[in-house]
């Protein structure tokens, strides 16, 4: 594909982002048109951040699909799209070509009109990284359902809440997958959810490892029979759905600092146009390019970096089954040599994991197929940065820290691969269209270099979400009331001296545990549902791997015989309401929680403790009890 919008110099990323600053319908206008329009659009941008409401392309008809593979199909059908690497390293691994691609994906499209499903309805996917996975995605985008990936980590409870905020009319799923020596069981963790959701229909249920698994009737049906009887109706050319620019492409649930997770929803041509536009700058893709993006689906990582970007780009892109550490620490190193990737694009959380075995793992690795290193998720540490660059880059690959979020839909700071300047630790600066803006508490904007504040975003990008699915009055409480006519990030953020930007870590209660978004009221909401707790408090507490871990003081009712067995009931009901991955790193019982006079809990007290400060606490005196804090001080757990 001719990408002439890739910016190859310095000067060049001056003069983009001059130009999209001053004009971004001409700027935004002129990238679009290198896609695939079944009509272009109307007008480039409308736009207000009260409502809030943002649209671009309006007018425009499109398919992502066509996009993504239809439009690849003569100078590259059977260039390798995607590579899936097993969990067993002595399994071969798969290769589907665009055609190969295009082909499974109309396969699957027809499996879920043949079930019902129309433009509009709503699909729900809780699988393993398989390629079957993509296939189900990009087959709901391909007829217009709209697709919710739900982490395949996430428990019953929460694919329950999901499945019902979404009113999902089908499921797909797998019978179980496969991370390193574990098999996780996805059906039946399925079957529990769905007694509490009317809406759905009919479960497409695929056969991965093979273990038994109970199939209602009615209502669950096997992938490979559903595939069966669409090649018993011929060749199946589904074609793509005409859809507008703005209808909704995909919901993707994401904590937030107060009540359940809510649904954020992307649409169809702004979010094309920026998970490929950042996608070859950020990475500076060359075709040819073989990219691994080491992201879950089940996150925005995998929507907009495994999928969307890549292969709207027509890239080759790597989608791996297991885990980095298994059977050892050099699988990422083995995968990158026999794929022969070229950019490789990770958690700061996976480096520093991977750090922890040596070098032993890297010896005999060739890693020269490396061009480009990405990282996304969470704050990187020098010390990862440096060693993500030496020993895995060579000291030759340039690193990229991508900073973005699920609500932002792409890359919004971030330097481009070897076009302007890295920096350890510093995302950088902005992708053209992108406006940052420090503000401070009283919502006045911090001017100038070498300060810091709360990080808001000044003006609409392409990428950017819509709404909260079914609550648009969340949505604006949520990014654009703290901070009038501005997109508020929840991050806080400091600008150096050259105008970089280093992002220093949420401002909300929404902690980042191994680069996954956990609210802390979501597990206070957990832990409250252990029969034996009155009452909880969730902090975030710096940890060596996963960045941040999860600290729980809980007020417990009842006697104390066993505490070590209590904390593991208490784990494991936090487990079993959202799912292993909220799990707290420590949970202190304690008599009671600071508060002051009005109720409030003083989680900066708790955090301070938490960290292990237990004599600076800052002024105890407006608390009810100040007695309260010398109890948890003296009880802390070191983590
Ligand atoms: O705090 C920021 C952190 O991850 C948050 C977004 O999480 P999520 O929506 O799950 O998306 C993660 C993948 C895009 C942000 O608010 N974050 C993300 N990337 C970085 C980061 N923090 C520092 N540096 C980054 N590169």
């Amino acid at each position: 594909m001719d990408v002439p919008y890739q910016i190859r110099t310095h000067d060049q990323y001056l003069e983009a982002y001059r130009a999209a600053a001053e004009d971004p319908e001409v700027f935004w206008a002129d990238v679009a048109r290198h896609f695939r329009w079944r009509r272009t659009w109307d007008s480039v941008l409308e736009w207000n951040f009260t409502d809030p409401q943002v649209r671009w392309f309006h007018g425009a008809k499109l398919n992502i699909t066509e996009n993504c593979l239809d439009r690849h199909l003569d100078a590259r059908g059977s260039q390798p799209a995607l590579i899936f690497e097993p969990n067993d390293p002595g399994s071969p691994s798969q290769i589907l070509t665009y055609r190969e691609l295009h082909f499974r994906v109309m396969q699957f499209a027809q499996v879920l009109k043949n079930n019902g499903v129309q433009k509009g309805d709503r699909v729900c996917l809780y699988m393993g990284m398989i390629p079957e996975l993509p296939i189900a995605v990009l087959a709901c985008a391909r007829i217009g359902a709209v697709h919710s990936v739900i982490f395949g980590g996430f428990s019953a409870q929460s694919i329950a809440d999901r499945v019902n905020d979404a009113q999902a009319a089908l499921v797909v799923t797998c019978d179980g997958s496969l991370r390193g020596a574990k098999e996780v069981p996805l059906k039946p963790v399925v079957d529990e959810a769905l007694g509490a959701c009317p809406s759905v229909q009919k479960v497409v249920v695929y056969a991965h490892t093979g273990t038994p698994v109970s199939m209602k009737k009615g209502r669950d049906l096997w992938w490979a029979d559903e595939i069966e009887r669409v090649n018993a109706m011929g060749n199946p050319f589904v074609e793509a759905e005409e859809m507008d620019a703005e209808d909704m492409l995909f919901i993707l649930y994401t904590s937030g600092s107060t009540g359940k997770p809510k649904g954020v929803v992307h649409t169809c041509a702004g979010y094309m146009v920026w998970t490929n536009y950042t996608f070859i700058n950020a990475f500076q893709y060359r075709p040819g390019d073989v990219h691994f993006c080491t992201a879950d689906i089940g996150w925005i990582t995998g929507h907009s970096y495994l999928l969307y970007g890549p292969l709207s780009a027509g890239a080759t892109t790597v989608m791996f089954e297991g885990i980095p550490t298994w059977p050892d620490a050099g699988r990422l190193w083995d995968i990158v040599d026999r794929h022969r990737v070229s950019i490789l694009y990770t958690a700061p959380t996976a480096i520093r994991s991977l750090m922890g075995f040596g070098l032993e793992p890297i010896a005999g690795k060739s890693l020269t197929s490396l061009r480009v290193l990405g990282t996304v998720g969470e704050p990187i540490n020098v010390e990862a940065w440096n060693w993500y660059g030496t020993h895995i880059g060579g000291g030759r690959c340039p690193v990229v820290d991508t900073w973005w979020q699920t609500e932002t839909g792409g890359v919004l700071i971030s330097n481009l691969a070897g076009v302007t300047p890295a920096k350890a630790t510093f995302a950088t600066l902005p992708m053209p269209g992108v406006d940052p803006v420090l503000v401070d508490e009283q919502g006045e904007e911090i001017a100038g270099n070498d300060v810091s504040g709360n990080l808001c975003i000044r003006k609409p990008w392409p990428g950017m979400l819509r709404t909260t699915y079914g609550d648009h009055e969340r949505c604006r409480q949520t990014y654009f009331s703290a901070y009038p006519g501005m997109y508020f990030t929840g991050d806080g953020c400091l600008r150096d001296r050259d105008g970089h930007y280093r992002i220093t870590g949420r401002v909300d209660d929404v902690l980042n545990v191994s680069g996954h978004r956990i609210g802390t009221a979501e597990v206070e909401n957990a832990l409250n549902m252990h029969a034996g707790v009155v009452e909880s408090a969730v902090v975030g507490v710096p940890h060596g791997i996963k960045g941040q871990g999860i600290y729980a003081y809980v007020v417990y009712r009842g006697g104390i015989d066993d505490a070590n067995q209590i904390r593991r009931d208490i784990a494991a009901t936090v487990s079993r309401v959202i799912g292993p991955i909220a799990k707290p790193d420590a949970i202190q019982l304690v008599n009671g929680l600071p508060k002051t006079r009005s109720g409030k809990i003083m989680r900066r007290i708790l955090r301070r403790i938490a960290e292990g400060e237990t004599a600076n606490l800052g002024d105890t005196t407006t608390l009810l009890d100040p007695g309260v804090v010398d109890e948890v001080a003296a009880g802390r757990i070191p983590i």
